[in-house]
């Protein structure tokens, strides 16, 4: 292993190059422990939660394992309220609500803060000292940033460009998640109204492995051993899978997404900004039809969308139909396996291990 994935892992520690992803609503303390008392990092997805609420998973976490954590956050540029587009998103909601017996919720709210304003957030985040800070969406101001590092925190933010790594690395971050377009969840671009030039993940961890002066996190389209061993083969320090634990014992997925994922004949995935307001690849349904049906109107601002996708997810499911559920998942989903996190993890470092020493009998080959 080379020195400086070496001293990466050993700043962090861990002892092998695999983050499990923060996945808000699917990561749980327990799935976190695992994967840190596997020599992994654990990640748990606070984004959507308060201070408070967040608290508690570090400390239930903690309780289970005292490997290293990394807490996730949301930078969203804080949502602009647009009443006339709201009003309009959920008029077009409306006929999919009857079809449930429900009518759309009379106005919409931004369903959660983003780290950028939460004051309180920060505050428990010195206090409890997580091993690692990350950061989706964007970056916090330079002051929340001093004060983490202060506190001792790794931090870690994810991009999508070599633009956004730049900025990462202008504002003084540790290292970078490459985040590339196969990912499953959000995409973690920080200006939603720019183009996204939708970088694979090959593209995107070697540029910002040749063009950036930090360690690069590889993230999209990772399941097993060999997909870990292409990311480091790139210059990764280390690979961070999400899609490739949703089907964990340990996650909160629901019955409904475990079915989709083990069903041996997944559908599709694409981008959808229909479901929270900001692009993310999951599962294709009939919430992902709406989205590009012809006549859709623009989705209000991320998260305002979300509460919208929420309720009608909730008077789905209330009548027995996930056809509109937000079943995040990336484009290698169909290598999903459903193993505990700490047999998952254990087969993933033999993949590794084996497909370095294949690599190493290949370049005999070559010769
Ligand atoms: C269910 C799910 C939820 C996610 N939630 C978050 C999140 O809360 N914060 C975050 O930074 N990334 C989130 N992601 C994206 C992951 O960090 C990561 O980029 C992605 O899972 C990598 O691609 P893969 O799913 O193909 O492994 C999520 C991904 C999934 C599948």
């Amino acid at each position: 292993m080379s020195t400086s994935v070496q001293s990466f892992l050993n700043r962090v520690g861990m002892t092998t190059p695999i983050i499990q992803a923060p996945m808000a609503g699917v990561s749980t303390p327990a799935l976190a422990a695992a994967v840190s008392d596997a020599g992994g990092l654990g990640s748990l997805g606070v984004g959507a939660m308060d201070a408070a609420a967040a608290r508690k998973a570090i400390q239930d976490t903690r309780a289970l394992s005292r490997g290293p954590l990394n807490v996730n956050l949301f930078c969203h540029v804080p949502a602009q309220a647009d009443s006339e587009r709201e009003s309009a998103w959920l008029d077009y909601l409306a006929s999919v609500f009857a079809e449930f017996g429900a009518t759309p919720p009379a106005s919409l709210r931004e369903i959660y803060q983003s780290f950028q304003t939460d004051e309180a957030m920060l505050e428990m985040l010195i206090e409890e000292k997580p091993a690692v800070v990350s950061f989706h969406f964007g970056l916090p101001d330079a002051r929340k940033i001093q004060a983490l590092h202060d506190a001792g925190i790794y931090l870690l933010a994810s991009a999508t460009s070599l633009a956004e790594a730049r900025q990462i690395e202008a504002a003084g971050i540790d290292a970078i998640v490459a985040q590339g377009i196969e990912a499953g969840g959000h995409r973690g671009v920080f200006d939603p109204k720019q183009p996204d030039e939708g970088l694979g993940t090959m593209a995107l961890v070697r540029l910002l492995a040749r063009q950036t002066t930090l360690p690069v996190i590889a993230a999209g389209g990772i399941m097993d051993g060999a997909g870990i061993a292409a990311a480091l083969a790139l210059g990764a320090h280390a690979a961070q899978l999400g899609t490739a634990f949703v089907a964990c014992p340990e996650t909160a997925a629901d019955a409904a997404y475990r079915t989709t994922l083990t069903s041996g004949q997944t559908p599709p995935t694409t981008l959808t900004q229909a479901i929270s307001g900001r692009a993310a690849r999951g599962f294709t349904n009939r919430f992902t039809a709406l989205g590009t049906a012809a006549g859709a109107p623009a989705v209000p601002d991320y998260p305002i969308t979300y509460d919208a996708g929420k309720a009608l997810h909730a008077a789905a499911k209330a009548k027995g139909s996930a056809a509109f559920a937000a079943q995040w998942a990336g484009q290698a989903v169909p290598l999903s396996r459903a193993l505990p996190a700490a047999e998952l993890m254990h087969a993933l470092q033999a993949e590794l291990h084996e497909t370095i020493g294949q690599l190493a009998s290949l370049q005999t080959a070559l010769r």
